[in-house]
């Protein structure tokens, strides 16, 4: 038993009883290296927890910490006779088990740390890629606004003259009714007339309301296009969705980016309602749109064509742009990959929609033939599975 024991790279202690040391391994007198009696010094090492719960149960088992930092494992095995039986206890060194494990539990801690900052960076970015956005669309809006403003508001300067020119001819009226011969005014009315040319303003009047009324619809028109775009409801639901519509209301929203350089062509074809997440599409869709926008430089196409197959529905986006090489062709979808200027693109378009037609259980495919153009081809489930809340 001595021999084996020696051999054991545990601290084995073995006691008559559970005080009576009577033989203790070299590696558990090195737990005591400056005790005097080493073998007194491991006895008095076993708590008298130990001992009671060994004396109930046959054994113990647990942890003893040191002064300087080491951790040992004991282990008391308590074999009870008439006499006092015998008692035997390992010693198991886990202080370098157990700084692993600490480590370890930092470590954790601190990656956990980390994905929370991540999860939060991430939100902020999703807003500021939205915030960048929406910024274009401001730009963009805010001209297509101004444009019937301005000749609602100069019409309204006209009509101002035409309804001081108007009263100040009833004024004129009025005072040769009462005159005591009010056909010797004439001449002087027919001179007003002929001043404040009323023949050109009732001819003008009309054209002007017609086109007033035009522009204040225009400016309705757009402020319904946003509210469509955005679904107003900001809370974002899962709804039952035309998306002709969606794609509608986001070209118009975008339509000043594209006007000047682009033609489009709309091949819908026949489409379900589908269940989705309405903003998040069209946030999808303008991020497309206008990255074909920015793919043609002078003139080009864009041509929207749309599909219902089986139980899902497609749309594809093809522009006659620059075409995306075919090098980069995978590493579009990843976040930050931009081949725009700093301050011009984010790189986070084409992740985003990825994310949002992925939340969708859909997919998102790119083709492209470099100097020709590129199609990008949204497939989305009809129904979402697993949802019955729609
Ligand atoms: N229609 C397209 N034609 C050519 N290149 C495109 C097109 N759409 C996307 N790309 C390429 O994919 C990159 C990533 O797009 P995106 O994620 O929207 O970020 P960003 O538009 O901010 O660069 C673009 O920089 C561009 O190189
Ligand atoms: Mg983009």
């Amino acid at each position: 038993m001595r021999a084996l024991s020696e051999l054991m790279d545990d601290g084995v202690l073995l006691c008559q009883g559970m005080r009576r040391p009577l033989h203790a391994n070299s590696a558990a007198r090195a737990l005591v290296p400056d005790a005097d009696e080493p073998l007194q010094a491991l006895v008095d090492l076993i708590p008298a927890q130990a001992r009671l719960v060994a004396r109930q149960t046959g054994s113990w088992n647990g942890d003893l910490a040191f002064d300087d930092g080491r951790i040992l494992q004991v282990r008391v095995y308590l074999h009870q006779n008439p006499a006092g039986g015998y008692c035997l206890v390992l010693f198991h060194d886990v202080s370098e088990a157990h700084a692993r494990q600490q480590e370890l539990q930092r470590r954790h801690a601190q990656l956990r740390q980390t994905l929370v900052r991540l999860a939060g960076t991430q939100e902020q970015l999703l807003q500021s890629e939205k915030m960048a956005s929406i910024g274009q669309l401001a730009a963009g809006v805010a001209h297509e606004i101004n444009n019937p403003i301005g000749y609602v508001h100069s019409n309204l300067g006209s009509l101002q003259e035409y309804l001081h020119s108007l009263f100040s001819l009833i004024e004129m009226y009025e005072r040769a009714l009462r005159a005591p011969d009010p056909k010797a005014l004439l001449p002087e009315i027919d001179d007003m007339r002929a001043r404040y040319d009323i023949d050109f303003i009732s001819g003008d009047l009309p054209q002007l309301m017609a086109e007033s009324r035009e522009g204040i619809e225009r400016v309705t028109q757009i402020v319904r296009n946003l509210k469509d775009f955005s679904y107003s409801g900001r809370e974002d639901s899962w709804k039952s969705t035309d998306l002709h519509a969606g794609l509608d209301s986001t070209i118009n929203i975008i339509w000043n980016e594209l006007k000047y350089k682009v033609t489009l062509e709309k091949r819908y074809g026949k489409l379900p309602l589908v269940q989705c997440l309405p903003s998040e599409l069209n946030q999808v869709f303008m991020n497309i749109l206008l990255n074909a926008g920015h793919a043609i430089k002078e003139r080009g196409k864009i041509t929207l064509t749309t599909g219902a197959a089986a139980d899902e529905v497609w749309l594809e986006i093809e522009d006659t742009g620059g075409g995306i090489p075919e090098d980069i062709q995978q590493r579009i979808f990843d976040p930050f990959f931009t081949t725009k200027p700093v301050g011009s693109g984010t790189g986070l378009g084409l992740s985003i929609s990825y994310g949002i037609v992925k939340k969708h259980n859909g997919r998102i495919e790119v083709r492209s033939t470099p100097g020709e153009g590129s199609c990008f081809r949204i497939t989305l489930p009809i129904r979402q599975p697993g949802r019955s809340d729609i």
